[in-house]
């Protein structure tokens, strides 16, 4: 059982690598939690540092969620079924995704602040079922051109897991983690819902107008 506590907080840890603080800081010197919609994200690091910046960020955050996921099949790989069995992988994997995806929004190293886990999460999804993740990032992306709103799109994909994931009878853990990420993540954009509601959430190209 120690194994898997040191699987979450190595997931944890991972997640919290605080990518866009780190960019606002040496592209900037700025703290990018105090511009914008506050958010650590790429999206707000576009809005504030330009497409370049954005794009690593992106990149890196996605790539903590895929890392976290094949920190659990490195695990296995390693110790075959001797330390954890078999029938646990799935259960162990939606709960490390989970830990990866908590670190990016409450990071430690930033006073538990941080982004609103959708780049990390789509990270996760793809190393869990590409498919999904596939399908997610393709509505994201249509609502994001169509809207010009980058939260209508993450709100839409996070939606999207939860439906796809049980339409698609994926395991059960992978289904559970499905809606426990997708309420997270639109739990995450609660300001945004607002700003969304009185028509003030800014669109692509345009500057943040409120604080998160
Ligand atoms: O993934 C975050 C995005 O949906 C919203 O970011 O900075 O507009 O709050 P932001």
């Amino acid at each position: 059982l120690s194994w898997i506590g040191l699987l979450l907080i190595s997931a944890y840890l991972l997640g919290s690598i605080p990518t866009g603080y780190l960019a606002g800081r040496l592209v900037k010197g700025i703290d990018i939690r105090e511009i914008g919609s506050g958010s650590t994200g790429a999206t707000n690091v576009l809005r504030n540092l330009g497409k370049g910046p954005a794009l690593v960020v992106l990149l890196v955050d996605a790539a903590k969620g895929v890392g976290a996921v094949a920190l659990v099949h490195g695990f296995f790989a390693l110790t075959g079924t001797s330390v954890i069995p078999d029938t646990w992988k799935p259960w162990l994997v939606a709960v490390v995704a989970l830990a990866a995806m908590l670190g990016h929004s409450k990071s430690i190293w930033i006073n538990f602040t941080g982004g609103k886990s959708a780049a990390t999460g789509l990270g996760v999804l793809f190393a869990m079922s590409w498919f999904v993740a596939l399908s997610v990032l393709i509505i994201f992306i249509g609502v994001v051109s169509i809207s010009r709103i980058v939260s209508l799109g993450s709100i839409a994909a996070a939606i999207a897991v939860a439906v796809l994931m049980i339409v698609l009878a994926q395991p059960l853990p992978y289904q559970i983690f499905g809606i426990v990420a997708g309420l997270y993540v639109i739990l995450r954009h609660r300001a945004n819902i607002q700003r969304l509601l009185v028509g003030t959430e800014p669109r692509l190209g345009q500057s943040a107008s409120a604080e998160m």
